[in-house]
């Protein structure tokens, strides 16, 4: 039996991160503590779960700002909360900023995986009722030409990013196969959602719209991503979990395949609908620039196992998806812009600036 009583979350404070810690409080069967461990890198921002604080902070709630890669910090906050559940989300997580500086990919997707799995060893020895779960995505198995990825896909990663998560990965199961230390993985497709820094593609292209900016477009736009909405994701992991067994990965996606540039020209036409703009003049911001290096042609995901073994499966419909998504950017104009400024750092130092300073 798991004991599920006091779940470290690395990276809490990003996208996916903050969305999953949100999910947990809200979800009926989860009565135990999470412990959020996160560096604040430009794309963690503690404000993503200020109604969280505010609910359970000091109580079922704790932030800790720390970095993986400093394994004192790490095993101080492992010991302190008597950690029994890891979920590891953190990590550089932007391709394009992979290939124009890989080094940061390295050292917190590579190095910091195998500072953390090393501490988790030395604190839980051979307790078998704890889990380290692993985030991961589907870029590690490369660029899809026919079918669709699966947890049997072999790993062909082809940027900086999806090498160093291909790398995290290995090191993950490692250390389930060589100390049994109980682990799982999950490798999971394009997430959207609420919370998303606007250097990814559904917000950037949201932001821009309302902006009239371009909409940019690597190459031809015939790049095929597999969407899911982060509350799904989120409720997969929650699952993992809770059923998931040891040693096992889990592939996670929408079934949902959609071309760039027919996305993005969706995106204009649901933007439209949505505020009474213009369609035509929405499209007429698409802008073709040039392509991302070794830009991956197709992702696509067969999630039959975890649907089969743990009965999850995609609960928000992609259209529903799009529009609440549009709609939490445009009513979040406060949030966006302190994202942007990095004004939210300010938002930390009145917050957190006593423990900061203890540590
Ligand atoms: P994100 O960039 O929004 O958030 C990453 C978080 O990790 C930030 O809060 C950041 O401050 C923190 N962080 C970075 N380096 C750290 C370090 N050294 N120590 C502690 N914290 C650190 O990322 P995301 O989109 O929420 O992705 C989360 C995880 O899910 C990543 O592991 C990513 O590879 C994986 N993933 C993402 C997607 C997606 O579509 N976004 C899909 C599949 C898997
Ligand atoms: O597949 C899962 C992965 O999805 C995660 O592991 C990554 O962390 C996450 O960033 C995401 O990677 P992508 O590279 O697929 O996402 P991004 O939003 O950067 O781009 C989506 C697609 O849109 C991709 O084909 C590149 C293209 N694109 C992106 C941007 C930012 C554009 O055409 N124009 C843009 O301006």
């Amino acid at each position: 039996m798991r004991a599920l009583n006091s779940i470290l979350v690395t990276g809490g404070a990003g996208f996916i991160g903050s969305n999953f810690i949100r999910h947990l409080f809200a979800s009926s069967t989860f009565s135990g503590r999470v412990i959020n461990l996160d560096k604040l890198t430009y794309a963690g921002n503690p404000e993503n779960l200020e109604d969280v604080l505010e609910a359970f902070g000091g109580k079922r709630y704790f932030f800790e700002k720390a970095d993986i890669c400093d394994p004192e910090a790490v095993r101080a906050i492992l010991r302190r909360y008597d950690i029994d559940t890891v979920v590891h989300f953190a990590a550089e997580s932007h391709v394009d900023r992979s290939i124009f500086g890989p080094g940061d990919f390295i050292q917190t997707n590579i190095v910091g995986t195998f500072l953390l799995l090393e501490a988790v060893r030395e604190l839980w020895g051979s307790r078998q009722d704890v889990l380290f779960h692993h985030v991961s995505t589907d870029e590690v198995f490369g660029s899809l030409e026919e079918g669709r990825f699966s947890e049997d896909s072999p790993y062909r990663p082809r940027s900086p990013y999806s090498a160093s998560k291909a790398s995290s990965d290995h090191l993950a199961r490692a250390y389930f196969h060589t100390y049994g230390l109980p682990v799982t993985v999950s490798n999971c497709s394009n997430n959207y959602g609420p919370y998303q820094f606007p250097e990814k593609l559904i917000p950037l292209i949201i932001l821009n719209m309302t902006e009239g900016k371009p909409l940019p477009i690597y190459g031809e736009g015939k790049n095929v991503r597999d969407w899911l909405y982060v509350e799904d994701h989120a409720e997969a992991v929650w699952q993992i979990l809770k059923e998931g067994q040891a040693g096992e990965t889990y592939a996670i996606g929408g079934d949902n395949e959609w071309e760039n540039l027919r996305l993005v020209e969706t995106l204009c036409d649901t933007m439209a609908r949505l505020t009474g703009r213009d369609a035509k003049e929405l499209r007429g911001l698409i802008h073709f620039v040039q392509d991302r290096p070794g830009h991956d042609l197709r992702y696509a995901i067969d999630c039959a196992k975890i649907k089969r073994t743990l009965g999850w499966s995609q609960g928000m419909a992609f259209e529903r998806g799009l529009e609440a998504t549009i709609l939490w950017y445009l009513e979040h104009k406060e949030w966006v812009a302190r994202v942007r400024s990095g004004d939210y750092r300010s938002w930390v130092e009145r917050n957190y600036g006593r423990r900061e300073a203890s540590q």
